[in-house]
């Protein structure tokens, strides 16, 4: 088992390194773990017919790992230019071209990845404004397309002027740490998503049913009333839950 740190700041000591060191630093006994800090890798497009020793390399490295654990922060409220020039000149070796130019997930499919960002605005700026979603979000679709699949988000807002992370930040990289440390099936998370969705249905189903309990003067015994007024209650409800599900999906604090 072996974790892949990659690091994509200006900055090789900054507080994302920490932040990853954090995490590498506290896996399960056993796991190996391995920094790459791309600054240090002159990373250019990949050319067809030839060779990309940098791509290579850090192709291989990809490959002999089970986990990649990617430290960008954020610039300019996106990813970090290394790490996105990183994922576009790799975009022939995440990806599989179909004959009419879809891609599907290639060589690196059912891997796993953890994401960290940081930012300067202050941890309510990010809670409300969502400074580090774009990171994420960048980051996200690669995988995606890569077919790697997400373990988790490190978020660090408010780093103007802080030299070291948070203990409550420590604390959640040694959870993560934990997490990673343990091989993974190929996706677990279908189970976890069917009881949230089952919990989301059964909640609004019981407010919807008792939005209804004063309207009964309206409605009478009508079958059609109670069915129309269920299904639009059902449906409002249903909307914001999914919209708040979408807003904070990625952290923020
Ligand atoms: C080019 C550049 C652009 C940045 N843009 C933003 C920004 O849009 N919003 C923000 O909150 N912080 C911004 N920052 C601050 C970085 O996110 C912050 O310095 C980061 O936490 C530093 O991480 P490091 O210590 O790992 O280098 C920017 C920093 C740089 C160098």
């Amino acid at each position: 088992m072996k974790i892949l740190g990659i690091l994509a700041s200006h900055q090789e000591h900054g507080l994302n390194a920490k932040l990853l060191d954090e995490v590498l630093q506290n896996v399960k006994p056993g796991v190996e773990t391995e920094t790459v800090y791309l600054e240090n890798y002159d990373i250019t497009p990949h050319k067809y017919h030839e060779k990309n020793a940098v791509l290579d390399e850090l192709s291989k490295k990809l490959m002999e790992s089970d986990v990649w654990v990617f430290a960008a922060p954020t610039y300019w409220r996106e990813l970090s230019g290394v790490l996105k020039n990183f994922f576009d000149c790799m975009r022939p070796k995440f990806v599989y071209f179909k004959e009419n130019g879809d891609t599907i997930p290639g060589q690196f499919k059912n891997k796993h990845y953890l994401s960290i960002s940081s930012c300067y605005v202050s941890t309510l700026e990010n809670f409300i404004t969502g400074v580090t979603d774009e990171s994420f979000k960048t980051i996200d679709r690669v995988m995606t397309a890569a077919g790697v699949i997400k373990v988790g988000e490190i978020v660090l807002p408010g780093t103007f002027g802080m030299k070291e992370i948070p203990e409550s930040k420590k604390e959640l990289c040694h959870k993560y740490a934990k997490k990673i440390s343990v091989r993974k099936r190929k996706d677990d998370s279908t189970l976890k998503r069917y009881i949230q969705l089952f919990c989301m249905i059964a909640v609004m189903a019981l407010i919807t049913m008792g939005i209804q309990i004063p309207m009964k003067s309206f409605i009478g015994g009508s079958f059609w009333l109670n069915y129309v007024s269920f299904t639009v209650i059902f449906f409002v409800l249903l909307a914001c839950i999914l919209h708040f599900v979408t807003f904070v999906k990625h952290r923020r604090r």
